[in-house]
């Protein structure tokens, strides 16, 4: 009994046993069977919208930038890929740096290439010792205002352009993030200095510098700058200058308007009009620094006695007659022509 009993035990854990391979084999199975049906049933999300659109129509409005639904009070946030920023990026970081280089470096270029062939432009005539006012201390402080916040403009904007290619491998990256965020704080109080200046360089000197047919002679004897002992008649400003001052003026209303649109993110312009207003802004200030980087070196080493105009204020009349007889005309009832006989008819009026 004790042995049949125990042999019957034998044969039902054994039964027991392969009752569960074999449950376990099926259920193995089964499970293989139901997960490749599932499939082919219920294919995965993404690639079967509920709405029925195919999978490359999704994708296809997401790159197109289309706003999904959010429930959050950001409803950009439902904006998965803004595409135009893809190309923002690419025209900044490529053609917008890679011309705005050129134009910076060509312009350095040009003018030592100017200064090694011309050298520094020369009072030609004999110096009086007496100087003109030319510029009184309001108008001084204000040229000085406008130059300064430029300057630093300038140099504070190029580092956002331009200083992860050249400043940060030479600073290292935590004193190159220190600068650049210093930088950026000047860059934007600054800009409020310069557009002031600006506004005020406008009202003090645009009725010196409206077109008129003296300029038009000036710009024929490209005022004289490649010809030594050439000075082509002019008032208070010559063309050259006016082109300065329009550049100055126009260049500096863009930068001030794209400015502001970028200081007040989302304030006035979308994100797309912020991108544009952003290219502007660069591409406006790189072809500015570039005329004013000729500005101050014509106003400094390149022509003797031109600083003075805004240093002291008072000019050699000599200077004055050379670079603007008219102006010495206006200004001191001075006939033209009488001075310095070598100057061969330099001081023609328009008239003549
Ligand atoms: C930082 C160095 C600078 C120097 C040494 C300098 C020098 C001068 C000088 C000497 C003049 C008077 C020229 C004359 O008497 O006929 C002048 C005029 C002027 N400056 Fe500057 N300047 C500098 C920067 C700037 C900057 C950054 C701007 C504007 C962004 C600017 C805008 C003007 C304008 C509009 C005029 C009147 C038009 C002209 O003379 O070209 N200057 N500057």
């Amino acid at each position: 009994m004790t042995s049949n009993h125990s042999k019957g035990g034998v044969g039902r854990t054994l039964h027991i046993v392969l009752l569960g391979v074999a449950m376990l084999a099926l259920t193995l199975v089964m499970a293989n069977v139901s997960a490749a049906s599932a499939a082919e049933a219920f294919p995965p999300v993404a690639s079967q919208p509920a709405d029925g659109t195919s999978k490359t129509d999704m994708w296809r409005g997401i790159r197109s930038g289309e706003q999904g639904y959010v429930s959050i009070p950001n409803k950009s946030a439902g904006v998965l890929v803004q595409s135009e920023g893809e190309l923002w990026r690419s025209v900044r970081n490529g053609p917008l740096s890679t011309y705005g280089g050129w134009a910076l470096g060509g312009m350095i270029g040009l003018l030592v290439l100017f200064f090694l062939v011309r050298g520094r432009i020369r009072i030609d005539g004999q110096k009086t010792g007496r100087t003109i006012q030319r510029f009184n201390a309001f108008e001084r402080g204000v040229h000085w205002l406008t130059a300064g916040s430029f300057v630093i403009l300038a140099f504070t904007g190029l580092n956002v352009l331009y200083g992860r290619y050249t400043v940060l491998p030479l600073l290292g990256p935590e004193a190159f993030a220190t600068m650049t965020q210093y930088g950026k704080f000047a860059h934007n109080y600054l800009g409020f200095a310069f557009m002031l200046g600006i506004l005020l360089i406008f009202v003090m000197w645009v009725k010196h510098n409206i077109p008129e047919r003296n300029d038009i002679t000036w710009a024929l004897k490209a005022g004289g700058l490649f010809s030594k002992g050439v000075h082509p008649a002019a008032k208070k400003f010559n063309a050259g200058q006016k082109v300065i001052f329009w550049a100055t003026v126009l260049g500096g209303a863009a930068l001030g308007f794209t400015g502001v649109q970028l200081l007040w993110p989302f304030s006035f312009a979308s994100l797309a009009d912020m991108q544009l207003y952003q290219l502007i802004h660069a591409a406006v200030a790189v072809v500015l620094t570039a005329v004013i980087i000729a500005h101050i070196y014509i106003g400094s080493v390149g022509m003797e006695g031109a600083f003075d105009a805004m240093g002291t204020g008072d000019v050699e009349l000599q200077w004055a007659r050379e670079h603007h007889s008219l102006w010495v005309q206006e200004v001191t009832g001075e006939t033209p022509g009488r001075h310095g006989g070598h100057h061969h008819g330099r001081h023609r009026a328009p008239a003549e």
